[in-house]
């Protein structure tokens, strides 16, 4: 297959450099205030605050449906009610796997990664209400695994693929509609700095070494992050009559199940180990998509907060209120109406319907909004679950201190909500443990 003009972004010209000082010095500048703001707001995160979870067990009677005594019952009673639960009552009704396709598939030149065997972009077509939908994924194939098909990590990306790579092709630029905070260089830059380094690019450097092959996509090509575009977007997607049609975080998570298919029908990929690693909004997403799809064997949501792991019951960090009215497009109940018609179903549920598959959770001590410690502490509350299965759970004793061979690790790193090297760090050294132990492949049904 020829291989398309692509370069690695030169080092600035010395025009550009002044627009680059510029922009430093604005992040630092937002850096700075932020940093302020956080402390002033008293977002650092108190380890101490513990509030445990009044809950009854996971396995007890819900509603008219009986306590759980094994994985059969979990299986084919408790998981499809609260599967139905979540889309009826938060995240909305995801269509059924309509069988996503390649289309097209071009290599882009490895110069710039020394350690990929080869970086391909495919388009793949969702067959939607209307005209098909068209989005475009990257595929990394590390040089480590040419005998035996390699371990995936599926990472949205948060400003487009063109971005993530960090490369200059013009065919990789398609047009999506992206957020301000990803339009310009200078915007880019602030928001690296306020966001961490990882929010744009995943380093795909590091994942490769460690013989990890990447698919990265942007979901906003799929559904924009924008009331009014994402409304029009989740039209054109495939439907479904069974209750309240998903928002954005739905469908994000279904585009995650998307990229799943992508891999499932791919011989490269190692299918018993395909995890994904979500950020924030995407980390809301990843932990659906898990839920909903067994396909996906490991999920790493880093600070997912309101809506991903953090126990709705809890009153720390962001309310449902303020998440409903800053992101209506994002769930198509109102959040805090859905909470008060379902109080028995909460976030450690959505945490539960993983096992026996793993989960990293990951959480930043001046990051009191997305609530790490209701989020560990809802770990926790799914060890019943993993016990079903002869799993254990979240075993480490602190929530400093991960034990990342475990069913369920916590990890917590100094600093801002972001993607920084530490984060990367932590789903490396969790991956690489249940991918060299047996772990979860021993506990699945
Ligand atoms: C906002 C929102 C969070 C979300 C985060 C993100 O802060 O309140 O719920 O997780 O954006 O996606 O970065």
């Amino acid at each position: 297959m020829p291989q398309t003009r692509a370069t690695f972004a030169p080092s600035p010209a010395p025009a550009n450099r002044k627009t680059q000082w510029r922009s430093a010095a604005l992040g630092l500048a937002a850096l700075a205030l932020a940093a302020a703001g956080c402390v002033q707001a008293g977002l650092h995160v108190d380890t101490q605050d513990r509030q445990p979870i009044q809950i009854p067990s996971l396995l007890s009677r819900l509603d008219d449906d009986p306590a759980v005594t094994n994985a059969a019952e979990w299986n084919a009673r408790r998981a499809p009610l609260l599967r139905a639960a979540f889309q009826n009552r938060i995240y909305g009704w995801l269509p059924a796997d309509d069988g996503a396709r390649v289309t097209t598939r071009r290599q882009i030149a490895t110069g710039a990664y020394p350690d990929a065997r080869s970086i391909e972009e495919v388009t793949v077509r969702l067959d939607g209400a209307g005209a098909p939908v068209l989005f475009r994924a990257v595929i990394f194939l590390p040089q480590s695994n040419t005998a035996t098909n390699a371990p995936v990590i599926i990472a949205p990306n948060f400003c487009g693929n063109e971005a993530a790579l960090g490369f200059s092709d013009s065919a990789l630029d398609h047009g999506a509609w992206l957020p301000s905070r990803c339009r310009t260089l200078a915007n880019r830059t602030i928001t690296r700095f306020i966001h961490g380094q990882n929010i744009i690019r995943p380093p795909f450097e590091r994942l490769l070494r460690a013989g990890y092959a990447v698919v990265t996509f942007y979901p906003g090509e799929i559904v924009p992050d924008e009331p009014m575009l994402a409304a029009e977007a989740i039209a054109r997607l495939p439907g479904q009559d069974r209750g309240p049609t998903m928002g954005a975080v739905g469908a994000w998570a279904w585009s995650i199940s998307r990229a799943v298919d992508i891999v499932a029908a791919d011989a490269r990929f190692d299918h018993s180990h395909v995890a994904v690693f979500g950020h924030s909004r995407f980390g809301k997403a990843a932990l659906l998509a898990a839920a909903l799809d067994e396909r996906i064997t490991a999920v790493i949501a880093n600070q997912s907060g309101r809506l991903g792991a953090a126990p709705s019951a809890r009153n720390v960090g962001e309310s449902l209120n303020e998440l409903s009215r800053r992101f209506p497009h994002w769930f198509p109940i109102v959040a805090q109406s859905a909470r008060e018609n379902a109080p028995n179903l909460d976030q450690e549920a959505l945490l539960a319907l993983i096992a026996p598959r793993a989960i990293l959770l990951g959480g930043a001590s001046l990051d009191r909004w997305s609530d790490p410690v209701g989020s560990y502490e809802g770990a926790a509350a799914t060890n019943d679950v993993y016990r079903l299965f002869g799993g254990h759970g979240l075993t480490q004793s602190s929530i400093e201190t991960p034990d990342y061979s475990a069913d369920i690790a916590f990890f917590m790193r100094p600093g801002r909500h972001g993607i920084r090297d530490l984060d990367w760090t932590a789903a490396i050294a969790f991956l690489d443990a249940h991918r060299n132990g047996t772990r979860y492949a021993q506990a699945r049904p």
